[in-house]
């Protein structure tokens, strides 16, 4: 299932919805962890890998990983095909790929950190945190059946991981 969100409470309800006690979670855009405290709580089994290139971030997710130790956080930028690949020589697969890299804004950047990641990492589940998607699929109609069940999409998600995209260097100097 793939699950677009905007409202910040929104996306904390449906991860509560979607996230099992076993789960392997990636979390891109984990900011200071104040989402990543409700998914390691939710996959108190599992474990949760969660990145931001903030600078604000390493010294509250450290403080947040000696309370919780099934979170492992990487001070990294998502965007980067070097990132992707660190993430897949680790973990190879996961359950829940969850994004927020800031609701608001980069509809495009968004989706294409979506597409890259969910298509290597095959998620069962994933969740967006993005307006302008919600604004695009809600407002477009198609009149063809293309539909995937899981958390990437099956139509164009059967190349594992990319071989180097230059596209997925940094192509956007405003986040
Ligand atoms: C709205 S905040 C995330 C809030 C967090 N998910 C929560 O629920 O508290 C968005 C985060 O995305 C991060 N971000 C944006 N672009 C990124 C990128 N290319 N790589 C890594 N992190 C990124 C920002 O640094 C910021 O911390």
């Amino acid at each position: 299932m793939i699950k677009i969100v905007y409202d910040i409470r929104v996306y904390r309800e449906v991860l509560k919805d979607v996230i099992k006690a076993d789960d392997l979670v990636v979390e891109l855009g984990c900011h200071v962890g104040n989402s990543t405290r409700i998914i390691s709580h939710l996959a108190y089994n599992g474990k949760i890998i969660a990145l931001d290139k903030s600078l604000e971030s390493p010294d509250r997710m450290d403080s947040l990983m000696k309370e919780k130790s099934n979170i492992e956080f990487m001070k990294r930028d998502v965007r980067l095909h070097e990132t992707l690949e660190e993430v897949f020589n680790k973990i190879k697969k996961c359950d829940v790929l969850s994004i927020d890299l800031g609701g608001g804004y980069h509809p495009d950047t968004t989706f294409k950190v979506f597409f890259i990641w969910s298509s290597t990492l095959k998620p069962r589940d994933t969740i967006i945190r993005n307006r302008g998607l919600i604004d695009f699929i809600q407002s477009s109609s198609a009149n063809e059946i293309i539909k995937s069940k899981n958390g990437w999409l099956e139509s164009s998600g059967n190349d594992g991981i990319p071989t180097r995209l230059k596209e997925l260097g940094l192509w956007s100097t405003k986040i």
